[in-house]
């Protein structure tokens, strides 16, 4: 055939399926945002996103996954939170935890909630904080390893009462929550992408959102600072992330598609019925989504630092 112009290959990107690296377990917080955005973004693209979860080490074992892969646009990485701890938390790490990645925009901001198996003798936090100190290293908290948002929510919580719980890691919370759910743990910190069903059956107890307000969706969840508890808030925020490297025209293309998914009308409605909202069109941009990042890094370092919450 004709030589290729310079510039034709990006336009015609992609030409085949993108891998889509979930960093935390199936069917989990994560993976539900991942799987709408991924569906959304092929109708896009016009080629499949296909989702891989790729699980452990509190989710840096996805994003190393990413940050080797060849950076040509066709393996991506939905993260959250975690990239604004594990810079600090990790000390030693086989993959640059900032300059490994191209950022391609945020997608959601997701609250909190902390839950417990629904049998736990305490009804509001007050209770059930006093329980935890009463209960020592017999309380066991579920997360989903250091790095993601249940460990760092847990590890806060502790830390604000001097409590040191036995922790039970997971490859993400959605195992985790099984075992709330079957009454074998105590207590959970997850987000409401997960957790909206099992409050609204009552399948778990919920006691608080470590958010700054209460969630839209779940009005009658008081916030730790108003249920007595101030100065802890933790809110889980996702972004989309290619290979350092990557061309520019082919991450603007993937921006480009972030954006489209995030006006969708059905991805809008499903991000509600979960209690969250797609950010603005602003701030699904790589520029927007490095700022955010690089200031949420800044922000973590010295909770980290005065939490010990270190992997080694
Ligand atoms: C998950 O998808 O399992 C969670 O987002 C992990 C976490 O951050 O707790």
């Amino acid at each position: 055939g004709l030589p290729r112009q310079a510039g034709a290959q990006s336009s015609a990107f992609p030409t085949r399926p993108i891998t889509m690296v979930i960093p935390f377990a199936a069917g989990g917080p994560t993976d539900v945002v991942g799987r709408l955005l991924a569906e959304a973004m092929s109708r896009d693209l016009g080629q499949p996103v296909v989702v891989e979860n790729t699980t452990g080490a509190g989710g840096t074992l996805g994003a190393q996954r990413v940050a080797t892969a060849r950076p040509d646009g066709y393996t991506i990485l939905l993260h959250h939170i975690g990239m604004g701890v594990i810079p600090t938390m990790y000390r030693r790490l086989a993959y640059d935890p900032v300059n490994g990645f191209e950022p391609l925009g945020l997608v959601t901001e997701v609250p909190m909630t902390v839950v417990t198996r629904k049998d736990i003798p305490a009804n509001n936090l007050t209770e059930l904080l006093s329980y935890m100190k009463s209960q020592g290293d017999r309380f066991n908290l579920a997360d989903a390893g250091i790095g993601s948002s249940s460990a760092l929510c847990g590890a806060l919580l502790s830390n604000a009462i001097g409590v040191k719980p036995t922790v039970i890691p997971f490859r993400g919370t959605g195992p985790a929550m099984q075992e709330i759910l079957g009454g074998r743990v105590d207590l959970l910190c997850d987000q409401t992408t997960q957790t909206t069903e099992h409050i609204r059956s009552g399948a778990v107890k919920v006691f608080a959102t470590p958010s700054r307000t209460r969630i839209g969706t779940l009005p009658e969840i008081p916030t730790t600072a108003e249920a007595g508890l101030p100065g802890f808030e933790v809110t889980v925020w996702h972004g989309l992330y290619a290979p350092k490297g990557t061309p520019a025209p082919i991450c603007a293309r993937l921006t480009q598609s972030l954006q489209a998914a995030l006006r969708e009308p059905r991805v809008i409605e499903r991000f509600s019925a979960i209690g969250t909202t797609p950010v603005s069109q602003d701030d699904a941009t790589a520029e927007a989504h490095r700022r955010f990042w690089t200031a949420d890094i800044a922000k973590w370092k010295p909770v980290i630092e005065a939490t010990g919450s270190y992997a080694d």
